[in-house]
């Protein structure tokens, strides 16, 4: 690949978590982000501040943000909808910040329950209070090629959002295929006109894995010099009101890809594989993650 150092930016306690139906007690999701930093991943999505009559899976982001042993030199990001969550993220003594435009615009009335144009005006508040707050700001496009409700997405526009971004003062913006639908093709297709407007140290991945296309539309972005590649434990994820997506690229398996193509990423496989398993068996269910299941079959 064009780099030799990848850094991993774990969304599972966050994207993973928060489309699972039965309530995962604060203090599990706590010891999964644990087991996560000791693995050696710097970068955890934590929680979110989103609407809890929306989402109540992130309804104890106050408990979690509070109650997270920090490890120094460790990253706890957190999702933000508007400045009344970020009101209340901020007592949580928070770092960064990650806002998350759609790229489509029913897409946007479904998940944000606004246009695209609302959306991003409420995320300029928040990005504009958070770099006065001295807060770092992520920001996400959603739907980057296709959207459950109106299909492929034209490229152009989300060039056009991810620039808008980052005037906001996003350090990163992170393409999301919300519901996994791309192929190499169209990532390729993708990259070229984001990197018009962007470089590829400030641009991260955010696969979903609906079509099994994730660690193949990886490898076709990393060739453009992606630096950041989003992911989560077991591969769990999705979208609630995005119908029909499935669960991230599992990080388990994205550091095995990654230590095949010689990428360093200091991370430790086996205690990833613990916590993979830690939540899987919380949650009843088999990992979504192949090398997880493969190692773990042994
Ligand atoms: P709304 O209902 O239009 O909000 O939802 P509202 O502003 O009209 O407020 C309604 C009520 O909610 C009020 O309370 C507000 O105070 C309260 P009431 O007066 O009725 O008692 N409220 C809040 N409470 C707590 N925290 C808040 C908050 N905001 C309002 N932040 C809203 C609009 C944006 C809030 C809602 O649509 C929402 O929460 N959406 C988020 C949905 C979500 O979490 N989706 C998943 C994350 S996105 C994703 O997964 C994609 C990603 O991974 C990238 C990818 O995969 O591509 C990032
Ligand atoms: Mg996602």
């Amino acid at each position: 690949t064009a780099v030799s150092q990848i850094r991993i930016y774990e969304v599972g306690p966050r994207d993973g978590l928060q489309n699972e139906a039965k309530f995962v007690p604060t203090d599990i999701k706590i010891e999964l982000i644990n087991k996560l930093a000791a693995a050696g991943i710097k970068d955890i999505e934590s929680a979110s501040f989103v609407s809890p009559k929306w989402v109540k899976q992130m309804s104890d982001g106050v408990e979690v943000m509070k109650n997270i042993p920090r490890v120094p030199g460790v990253n706890y990001p957190v999702l933000i909808p508007n400045l009344k969550g970020y009101e209340i993220a901020k007592q949580c003594n928070i770092e960064e910040v990650a806002i998350f435009p759609a790229g489509s615009e029913a897409f946007s009335q479904k998940n944000l329950n606004c246009s695209v144009e609302e959306g991003l005006k409420r995320f300029k508040l928040v990005a504009d209070q958070a770099v006065k707050d001295g807060i770092r700001v992520r920001g996400y496009v959603s739907c980057v090629v296709g959207c459950p409700y109106e299909g492929p997405i034209h490229p152009k526009g989300i060039a056009k959002i991810t620039e808008q971004l980052f005037e906001m003062g996003c350090y990163e913006v992170s393409l999301g295929d919300t519901i996994g639908v791309g192929t190499a093709g169209s990532v390729k297709r993708l990259m070229r006109e984001v990197l018009t407007v962007a470089k590829p140290e400030q641009l991260a991945l955010h696969f979903h894995d609906t079509y099994g296309q994730a660690l193949s539309n990886l490898v076709a972005g990393l060739e453009f010099g992606i630096k950041t590649v989003d992911s989560s434990i077991s591969g769990l994820g999705g979208c609630p009101y995005a119908r029909g997506a499935s669960g991230n690229l599992a990080t388990e398996d994205l550091v095995y890809l990654l230590y095949g193509l010689g990428v360093n990423t200091n991370v430790d496989l086996v205690k990833l594989i613990e916590a993979g398993r830690y939540i899987s068996n919380f949650l009843g269910k088999p990992t979504e993650s192949k090398v997880n299941r493969a190692i773990s079959d042994r």
